[in-house]
């Protein structure tokens, strides 16, 4: 690989799954990437993740008045990032760092957006009514931010499947799997569109 690796800021609220499958993807040299910082807005198990690739880590408190933790996200984001990855990122993004950083911010959605999206729409919850509604298929997006919940143009979607017998569990679990190729895909594309 000649070019230079892109950098990523990586935000996280959870287990960090996809965190790990854009560490791997880049120690497996399947992203020309780097990941300049890992930022979490509460103590969770993906920071592991940072710490075990000697990844930068900050975390930023959610409870912090609006104002305080917008400017800690500002500061903690370095000009230079080239993505800014939402991978599980729970809290609001401050509009200011969607002005200063436009289609540079992508979230991670576990539905088929716009179906399954917008407000308390996240993690189990979103394929508990999946399966209340009787889908035969589901899936996750990637999209850039707007000021909406969910609501960004769409970049990439991958369809999985719902089986009659499937749980949250089951569910969630055959999603993620599609989620983390999607994203290393999409990375790709993004971040180095001759090479794809
Ligand atoms: C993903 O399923 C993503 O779609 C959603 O939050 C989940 C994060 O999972 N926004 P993980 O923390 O990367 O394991």
């Amino acid at each position: 690989m000649n070019t230079p690796p892109a950098t990523l800021t990586v935000l996280i609220s959870g287990s960090g799954s996809n965190l790990a499958a854009i560490i791997n993807a880049i120690a497996h040299k399947r992203l020309n990437a780097r990941i300049e910082r890992v930022i979490a807005d509460r103590d969770c198990a993906g920071k592991q993740h940072a710490f075990s690739a000697d990844i930068p880590f900050t975390l930023i408190d959610r409870h912090l008045p609006p104002n305080e933790f917008a400017e800690a996200l500002n500061h903690a984001i370095s000009e230079q990032t080239n993505l800014i990855v939402l991978a599980g990122f729970l809290s609001i993004i401050p509009e200011r760092l969607i002005a200063r950083f436009p289609k540079k911010i992508i979230n991670l959605h576990p539905s088929l957006l716009p179906k399954y999206g917008g407000m308390g729409m996240y993690g189990k919850k979103v394929h508990q009514a999946v399966i209340k509604a009787k889908e035969q298929e589901s899936g996750c997006t990637i999209h850039y931010v707007d000021q909406g919940i969910d609501t960004g143009e769409i970049i990439a979607q991958a369809r999985v499947p719902v089986y009659l017998q499937d749980t949250p569990e089951t569910l969630q679990q055959r999603i993620q799997k599609q989620e983390h190729e999607l994203l290393i895909h999409t990375l790709t594309t993004l971040l180095h569109p001759k090479a794809v």
